[in-house]
């Protein structure tokens, strides 16, 4: 990896399965280089990670400089055949295996204590390791090609919102790591669901693509880490202590529902538009043509959370495209996969709420 250089960048039709994308002449390079020690980006059906053998202490920690992140932070391996668990953990609770069952491959990042086996910045220098096995052909072929364990964060600038397209990732570390694979915009849009069964009852640390609702109809009870409450205390999942996910303008969580709350908005846009601000209002197809700013941004149907998760990252990343210092979202009612969409907007307003 040569800081300064331009990452190589192959497109792929993600209409094909892993099975067909083995042969792809782009997946070969890709392993390749993984194996060599660089680092590449590819696509997960849940944003874009950047993606290193998560054995080699030298490859993982090109992950933290070309990222900026925290070393506290540990990384997500990913795999591609479900039998790389056992070189990885020394045990999987029935809860896991349950979870494997129903969740993998797809948006589940499981938390067990470790073997050992890969870098000990992978996993922070805890005992766990969070493993997934992700869904997207790409990622699948990568993986499997490859037949390392990959670990890979996001592929974002560490504090900016998570890619999920390819131009996000080539607009943050372009000219940082060596190879992009392109499969066009993921799927599910919010990150994996992080679930530590390392205890003696699953806990939530982070929500994803997989609901807390659907947790529970897989295992029975499943506790939910009090730091994602909002109660002050240090999150177990070491990443969601971090102001994260976060446009560059001052951003606030707009509390209500319904006409009050499209209400409350239009008056703080009026207000802060006097007051000489550019403000951006982060909205829903249904309400998007009910307010005046400077920006306004619809992220999907209130309807329907799927699309509202998978078009959040790229709604905040445009905040900061038109150079919005004020940004006024709407909130949504916490439950199935706007949890993980409220979850995510907090911290990108740093936890600001209007009540
Ligand atoms: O969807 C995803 O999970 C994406 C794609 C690329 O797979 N990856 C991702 O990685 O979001 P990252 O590094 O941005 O987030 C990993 C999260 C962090 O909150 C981290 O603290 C937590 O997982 N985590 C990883 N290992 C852990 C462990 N052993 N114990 C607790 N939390 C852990
Ligand atoms: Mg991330």
């Amino acid at each position: 990896m040569d800081v300064g250089k331009a990452a190589l960048r192959w497109r792929i039709e993600p209409n094909a399965d892993a099975d067909e994308l083995r042969d792809h002449p782009a997946i070969s390079e890709a392993a390749r280089i993984l194996r060599e020690g660089g680092l590449v980006a590819f696509p997960t059906e849940t944003v874009y990670g950047l993606g290193a053998d998560a054995r080699s202490e030298e490859a993982v920690s090109k992950i933290f400089i070309a990222k900026g992140r925290p070393a506290d932070n540990p990384l997500i391996v990913h795999i591609g055949h479900v039998s790389q668990l056992e070189e990885l953990v020394r045990e999987l609770p029935p809860e896991g295996e349950a979870l494997i069952r129903r969740f993998w491959p797809g948006p589940l990042t499981l938390v067990l204590p470790h073997k050992g086996a890969v870098a000990r910045k992978v996993t922070a220098g805890l005992d766990t390791v969070g493993v997934r096995m992700p869904s997207h052909p790409v990622a699948l072929a990568l993986l499997q090609v490859s037949g390392l364990p990959v670990a890979a964060p996001s592929a974002n600038r560490s504090g900016r919102p998570s890619p999920t397209d390819a131009d996000h990732v080539w607009e943050d570390l372009g000219d940082r790591i060596d190879a992009i694979l392109d499969a066009g915009p993921t799927g599910v849009g919010v990150e994996s669901t992080v679930v530590d069964v390392a205890g003696s009852t699953p806990m939530l640390l982070r929500p994803g693509g997989v609901t807390l609702e659907e947790l529970r109809e897989t295992v029975g009870e499943v506790r939910v880490d009090p730091a994602l409450e909002g109660e002050v205390q240090q999150p177990r999942s070491p990443g969601m202590k971090y102001r994260h996910y976060a446009p560059a303008g001052e951003m606030w969580v707009v509390d209500g529902s319904g006409e009050e709350l499209v209400r409350r908005i239009r008056r703080l846009a009026e207000e802060a538009r006097r007051a000489g601000r550019k403000v951006g209002i982060l909205t829903t197809e249904e309400n998007r043509f009910r307010y005046e700013a400077d920006l306004v941004v619809p992220c999907g149907r209130r309807n329907d959370p799927e699309s509202v998760a998978r078009h959040l990252y790229r709604a905040l990343r445009e905040m900061d495209r038109a150079g919005v210092d004020y940004i006024l979202a709407e909130t949504f009612p916490a439950t199935g996969l706007f949890h993980s969409v409220m979850n995510r907007l907090l911290k990108a307003a740093g936890g600001k709420v209007i009540r």
